[in-house]
């Protein structure tokens, strides 16, 4: 099913699953806050990820350092010197391009990432590129925006106390792999995962939670030598599509595995794949698995003037660790998950929603509703007994149609209602969100009929 993002978006809104950012200030540009629904929703993402990735693989272990780094990091990184957008302002209608955007648009056959500013300027001035908005060609000369956060460190606001907000979780991992390795006694090869927010003030933010300035990285820095035969990048390239299909049933149809060409490449990658989802606005990225040799921590190693190489107690040999980095924004696998869960149904009396979410991603398992006003004690009392053992949650407003509408909105799996027969047959009514089937189920075996079922 197609679905419309406007109407995506105002239902997660409703539902209290996804607000706009400062909403009672007018809001912030592309700013996105979490409900209580999105917030359990993306709680329960991270820590998916965090037992598949960190906990269950054999080799890996997590961390957690911190958003503010040292700028010499990022001078290593090559991120002070590369991670800025060439801008140009149309000085007619005062709009403002990236102008390595408007010449793609035009020439998508051209990859033009490692063009200098003039290469670009003269090419848009040969090829007479207008101003997509007013069409004239008048623009300004390229001026490169940088895409890091800045900000200072204590009180004085000079030169020295510059620092910036982590555009990126890995070089957090990069720069404590050491102390992992040698805190961990950990041999060749293992993997150092994080989960944590990154900044990025991006030009074209947009497509709702998609491209942010602010959002949440799930990475993993997967370190092995140089001389390994085996092929590590298809391992994770692998792990990462039974963790989309196994654990958050992402179906296969929904997204592409995407291998860059050589000129797309970027300067630190030895190979690089996309796993990219079809949304509703268009094919875009949504997982990125690169192998990064040993760029950063070779950069780490002149920068810092450490020794972070590897002692093979095979071979005797010193080297630095090849890497692995399957690399995931949390928002944008979010929107994944929300675009396939969201369904319109035609049933008997009109149209439902349905959020089609995994049980292992919904904010409630199960509902408790009474039937009637005389039975709210005994839902109450089922709702916490249900509490110690599933995500629950009680509704006692409106008729049970109107709670079972409720209920699909939100993705919840079951609900069940304490209906007529419950004080005599001890038995309550459990309904299922996706056939809509109810099913008599008795008190005694209520628990066991909900764990097989979720
Ligand atoms: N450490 C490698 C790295 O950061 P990236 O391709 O720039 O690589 C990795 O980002 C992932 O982070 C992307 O595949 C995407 O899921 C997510 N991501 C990147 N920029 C984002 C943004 N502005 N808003 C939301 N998610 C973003």
């Amino acid at each position: 099913m197609k679905i419309e993002m406007e109407k995506l978006i105002a239902h997660l809104k409703a539902q209290g699953f996804i607000f706009q950012g400062s909403e009672i200030y007018g809001g912030l540009a592309n700013s996105w806050d979490y409900g209580p629904l999105g917030a359990e929703i993306k709680a329960k993402l991270k820590k998916l990820w965090w037992g598949f990735f960190v906990k269950k693989n054999p080799h890996n272990l997590g961390l957690d350092s911190s958003i503010i780094l040292n700028s010499k990091v990022w001078e290593a990184s090559g991120h002070l010197r590369n991670f800025n957008d060439p801008l140009i302002d149309c000085k007619e209608c005062k709009s403002r391009w990236r102008a390595d955007k408007l010449i793609e648009e035009k020439f998508p056959e051209l990859n033009v990432g490692g063009w200098t500013n003039q290469q670009l300027e003269e090419f848009i001035t040969a090829k007479k590129i207008l101003c997509p908005k007013c069409q004239k060609q008048s623009f300004t000369n390229i001026r490169q925006f940088a895409l890091m956060f800045k900000t200072n460190q204590g009180v004085v606001e000079d030169e020295g106390s510059v620092v910036y907000l982590r555009p990126e979780t890995a070089q957090g991992i990069f720069a404590q792999y050491k102390n992992c390795q040698r805190a961990m006694r950990k041999k060749l090869p293992f993997g150092i995962g994080q989960i944590g927010k990154s900044f990025r003030n991006e030009i074209t933010p947009g497509n709702f939670i998609f491209r942010t300035r602010e959002f949440e990285q799930m990475e993993l820095e997967f370190f092995f030598a140089p001389s390994d035969n085996f092929d590590w990048f298809e391992y994770w390239l692998n792990q990462v599509q039974t963790f989309l299909k196994d654990v958050l049933k992402i179906h296969p149809n929904n997204f592409l595995v995407r291998e860059h060409n050589k000129e797309e490449l970027a300067h630190y990658a030895k190979r690089t794949v996309d796993i990219e989802f079809k949304y509703p606005f268009g094919t875009g990225e949504l997982w990125g698995i690169a192998h990064r040799g040993d760029f950063d921590l070779s950069q780490h190693q002149k920068f810092s003037a450490q020794d972070l190489t590897y002692l093979d107690p095979n071979t005797n040999e010193r080297y630095l660790p090849y890497v692995i980095e399957p690399s995931v924004g949390v928002e944008r696998l979010m929107l994944a998950i929300f675009c396939q869960a969201y369904t319109e149904e035609a049933v008997e009396n009109g149209e439902r929603v349905v959020m089609k979410l995994p049980n292992n991603l919904v904010p409630y398992q199960v509902a408790v509703f009474p039937l009637q006003k005389q039975q709210n004690a005994a839902a109450e009392q089922l709702y916490e007994e249900l509490l110690v053992d599933f995500d629950a949650v009680l509704d006692v407003t409106g008729n049970i149609g109107k709670r079972y509408r409720r209920q699909d909105a939100i993705g919840t799996p079951l609900c069940v209602t304490i209906d007529f027969d419950t004080e005599t047959e001890k038995t309550v009514t459990v309904r299922d969100r996706d056939t809509m089937k109810q099913v008599k189920v008795a008190l005694s075996e209520l628990k066991n009929y909900l764990t097989t079922k979720l």
